[in-house]
């Protein structure tokens, strides 16, 4: 069983996020997602998500290709959460080339694969108002 892990905030989930969701579970047999907790998008991106944490992780929960979602709670645990979910590989999207290439070193493989063109949480906010609200 080929155990695969990703990471977002996944925030008015869009096409782009289930086509990324889709490719992710085509890397292996079982799918963790690591959503983003509210606090973390605010402490470290500075950004506040439209939808609470506990509506984005139910959302993603009920995407076909989701076996499990875990908390985002820090940059760090990356490191530490492929060894206590037994992650075989790790999958993100291309605005993070090469970002996470350390990952490597703890035994897992690194996969960046390409985002779908023109859709984007902020592009949504900004067709809708007119400007950038985080
Ligand atoms: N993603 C993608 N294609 C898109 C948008 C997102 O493949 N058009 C992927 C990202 O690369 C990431 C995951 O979906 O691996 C979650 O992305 P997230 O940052 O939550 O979504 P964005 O729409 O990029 O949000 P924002 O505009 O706030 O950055």
């Amino acid at each position: 069983m080929k155990r695969v892990i990703t990471y977002g905030t996944f925030d008015l989930l869009h096409y782009g996020h289930i086509n990324m969701l889709k490719r992710c579970k085509e890397q292996g047999d079982y799918l963790i997602v690591a959503v983003s907790t509210d606090e973390f998008n605010w402490n470290m991106k500075q950004k506040k998500s439209y939808f609470t944490y506990e509506q984005r992780k139910t959302l993603v929960e009920a995407i076909r290709y989701v076996d499990l979602v875990i908390p985002e709670e820090t940059w760090e645990q990356k490191k530490t959460d492929v060894h206590e979910y037994h992650i075989d590989t790790f999958v993100i999207g291309d605005d993070w080339e090469g970002k996470f290439d350390f990952l490597k070193d703890e035994g897992v493989e690194v996969v960046y694969l390409p985002r779908t063109p023109e859709i984007s949480t902020t592009q949504i906010k900004q067709d809708l108002y007119g400007e950038e609200k985080d």
